[in-house]
């Protein structure tokens, strides 16, 4: 199959609609990174999209919206909580689950009784969305367990020859997965960290809690239960304060003949002084934006990446940590 890779316009829009409204899959951008979407409600094209990704078919997707759609047709029971959130940060990097209606295919929730939506903020997915408009099951646009895309080149590399089309909106801003929260109880709880953190919302909705996993219970989000975002080549990471350690690993990794690159933040990337540095930047948003495409280029470049841990873990950062974490393994002690 031929991949094509086309700017968004007339053209293209209706290119994507041909696809969609015929069971095929089309990635296409938002504001957090690139998405792999089909129709909500063809129960075979969302099965592509599994099948395509080699993602684990007990993993649900995000049914993705424009601004001005009716999500009541979709769920029930949205709390008044969650209709001040879509207020305050809709368009945009947030996912709330409800219980569904039942009318988008079982296969988008993989037999769950509830429906995660998104409403992204990004220009070229609204316009898609808006086109369609029908929801859209879409995963991030990446082989399962690979880093997720934030260009259209890196869908290209994951995914040429087995998708059509990969609509082009450029450089996801966001750079992380949206925060994912369960808005199915009186509080809202936060599944997947992500750039809407949980002090922005708990200030909207009153409160707000964070899952985590007590041992034996059945995993609220499950896609939090698999390896992810791993770069292919291998990984190490150390805490913010041991970038010797870091360093003596990188000149170790040379010393036998191999290429070592240093994930860090800008103040270790100045402070340390070996050739081969992956710059994540200095603000959090910046970090943020940079994750994957960092590593997606540290794993083009590196025999190892040895991340330093940015010395920021709140807010965003616990967002990023979550991910640098998934990427790179534990911290070494
Ligand atoms: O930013 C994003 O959310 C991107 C872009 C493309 O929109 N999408 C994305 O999709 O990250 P994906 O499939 O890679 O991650 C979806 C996450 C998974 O952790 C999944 O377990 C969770 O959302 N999820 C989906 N439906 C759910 C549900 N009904 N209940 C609980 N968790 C759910
Ligand atoms: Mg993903």
């Amino acid at each position: 199959m031929l991949t094509q890779i086309l700017k968004i316009d007339e053209n293209s829009l209706k290119l994507a609609e041909n696809i969609i409204l015929g069971g095929g899959v089309v990635a296409f951008p938002t504001e957090t990174v690139y998405g792999l979407g089909a129709s909500a409600l063809d129960g075979a094209a969302v099965n592509s999209v599994f099948e395509i990704k080699g993602r684990p078919n007990d993993n649900p997707l995000i049914a993705h919206v424009h601004k001005d759609y009716d999500i009541t047709r979709l769920v029930d029971g949205v709390p008044q909580y969650a209709r001040l959130l879509a207020e305050a940060f809709l368009p945009g990097p947030l996912t709330m689950v409800f219980h569904s209606k039942g009318v988008v295919c079982k296969e988008v929730s993989c037999g769950l009784d509830t429906l995660a939506i998104r409403v992204p903020s990004h220009e070229g997915a609204q316009r898609l969305l808006k086109y369609l408009d029908i929801p859209i099951a879409a995963p991030s646009a990446n082989i399962s367990k690979h880093v997720s895309p934030v260009t259209s080149q890196h869908v290209y590399s994951d995914l040429n020859g087995k998708i059509p089309l990969i609509l082009d909106g450029g450089k996801c801003s966001g750079g992380i997965e949206s925060t994912v929260l369960d808005c199915t109880g009186e509080i809202p709880v936060v599944l997947r960290s992500g750039l809407v953190t949980q002090d922005m919302i708990a200030q909207v909705a009153g409160g707000c809690d964070v899952y985590v996993m007590k041992e034996g219970e059945r995993v609220r989000s499950p896609g939090m239960k698999y390896k992810h975002y791993s770069p292919s080549c291998r990984t190490l990471m150390f805490d913010s304060g041991e970038t010797g350690q870091a360093v003596k690993a990188y000149l170790q990794i040379e010393n036998a003949g191999e290429t070592p690159y240093i994930l860090c933040e800008n103040k270790v990337a100045k402070s340390i002084k070996v050739k081969n540095v992956l710059n994540l930047g200095e603000t959090e948003s910046e970090m943020a934006a940079n994750l994957y495409q960092k590593l997606r280029e540290g794993e083009q470049l590196a025999d190892v990446i040895i991340a330093v841990a940015p010395e920021k873990r709140d807010g965003i950062m616990t967002g990023v940590m979550n991910r640098l974490t998934k990427a790179c393994g534990k911290i070494i002690k």
